[in-house]
């Protein structure tokens, strides 16, 4: 497995494929627009950071992240305890199925500590489901912390109503 930091649209699609496969089922399931969803990945292309893993020249992983900036939820608290220009947001961390429990999760935030710009970014910030256990003990392991928490509204797989999320911003000093 080797991880490398990529803007190559030649992954896109494979990207795509992650997250619908990663988000669309089990009991984070939630209704993906498929549209919507391209667009979003497209951000990160044109004003975030892509790292992937390839397991056997397949990609197996994701990590993508941007300034914090760029994600209109993050609350107050967090605006007023830290430097937000100088915050990056981890805003997807994604392993197919088929490679999870082997490592790959933690060698992509290990990877997002050591590539990203220092001198452009001091703090690290990230969202997970409260009930996401799986991710939450990833991300503690990571050394992250709580700091904040918000309810998020989301759709229901089938599009048809909504339900609620509590989300939990975690935060990790880059040095
Ligand atoms: C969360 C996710 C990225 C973890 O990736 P991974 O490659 O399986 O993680 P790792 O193998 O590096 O495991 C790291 C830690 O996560 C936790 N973890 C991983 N799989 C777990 C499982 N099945 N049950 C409980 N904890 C688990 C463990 O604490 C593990 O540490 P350990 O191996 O020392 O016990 C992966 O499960 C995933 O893609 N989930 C779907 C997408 C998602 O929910 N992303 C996060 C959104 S905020």
């Amino acid at each position: 497995m080797n991880i490398i930091q990529t803007k190559n649209t030649a992954f896109r699609n494979k990207i795509i494929d992650l997250y619908i496969e990663s988000f669309s089922k089990g009991l984070s399931a939630q209704y993906i627009d498929n549209i919507e969803l391209e667009k979003y990945i497209n951000r990160f292309f044109e004003e975030g950071e892509i790292l992937i893993s390839l397991s056997n020249n397949e990609l197996s992983g994701a990590l993508l992240y941007c300034p914090l900036e760029n994600d209109d939820l993050f609350p107050a608290e967090i605006r007023n305890n830290f430097d937000i220009k100088k915050s990056a947001y981890i805003a997807e961390i994604m392993v197919g199925e088929q490679f999870r429990g082997k490592g790959i999760g933690t060698q992509l935030i290990n990877a997002f500590f050591n590539t990203i710009d220092k001198n452009t970014f001091s703090d690290a910030f990230i969202r997970v489901w409260d009930k996401n256990t799986q991710a939450l003990s990833l991300y503690e392991k990571a050394g992250f912390k709580n700091v904040a928490s918000i309810c998020q509204e989301k759709k229901k797989p089938d599009g048809i109503g909504t339900f609620e999320m509590k989300k939990i911003y975690l935060h990790k000093k880059i040095n």
